[in-house]
């Protein structure tokens, strides 16, 4: 096998330092400004489903807000795959939180449901209670089982956070990943994917939390 396929390669339309060169003419650097409100709105748009979007520095920044959302803070467990980039986990650090690793299956290579629940269940007994948040990942764009991950958060009642940082256009049955969250109290559950440098944070309801 002589072909080699890259991880991940920075594709370039040609007029990336046209855009540069505007936001520097038009003074447009800070804060934000036309070109990132378009990109928004084109993005609201290909996501669906009246989602709102917001642009964020970082994947990592994205995760972290939304943890702060669910209410993680310190002492708290969430729940995340092992088989990920670390900036899954890094911010449940930064709440203050403690991250519980769960392996991964064989068919997606992400989050395994049995395992999940199994740590669910363990976690209650050896601590009395339950992982506030549940952090699946859809690693090299592949969706996770986002419909048993999601029946075993709404069994035991804990809300999901879906990282689509590397899934921006991936689908499951005809739905975009990082909008596939079908776990209880769902208007605290947030998406997040990630283009380029800019990564995206949506609310399954109105909008949402801001951002750098
Ligand atoms: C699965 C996953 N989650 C989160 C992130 C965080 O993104 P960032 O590096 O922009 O902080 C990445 C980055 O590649 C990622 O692959």
């Amino acid at each position: 096998m002589d072909k080699r396929i890259y991880l991940c390669l920075a594709h370039m339309s040609g007029k990336e330092q046209g855009f540069i060169k505007e936001a520097f003419d038009t003074n447009w650097v800070v804060p934000l400004g036309p070109n990132v409100n378009a990109f928004e709105d084109e993005l609201k748009h290909f996501v669906g489903q009246d989602k709102e979007v917001v642009a964020l520095s970082a994947g990592t920044a994205a995760i972290h807000l939304g943890l702060i959302q669910l209410g993680v803070g310190a002492g708290d467990e969430v729940i995340c795959q092992s088989f990920t980039f670390c900036a899954s986990a890094n911010p449940v650090a930064y709440q203050g939180a403690k991250p519980v690793f769960i392996d991964s299956e064989e068919d997606t290579w992400n989050m395994d449901p049995v395992l999940l629940e199994e740590a669910i269940k363990d976690r209650i007994a050896k601590t009395g209670k339950k992982p506030k948040a549940i952090l699946p990942v859809h690693l090299y764009g592949m969706p996770a089982r986002i419909d048993e991950i999601c029946a075993i958060a709404a069994k035991y009642d804990i809300p999901v956070l879906e990282d689509a940082a590397e899934a921006l256009g991936s689908e499951f049955n005809g739905q975009k990943c990082g909008t596939l969250m079908k776990a209880p109290r769902s208007r605290r559950c947030f998406m997040l994917r990630r283009l380029v440098n800019l990564s995206l944070i949506t609310s399954m309801k109105r909008s949402v939390t801001i951002i750098v």
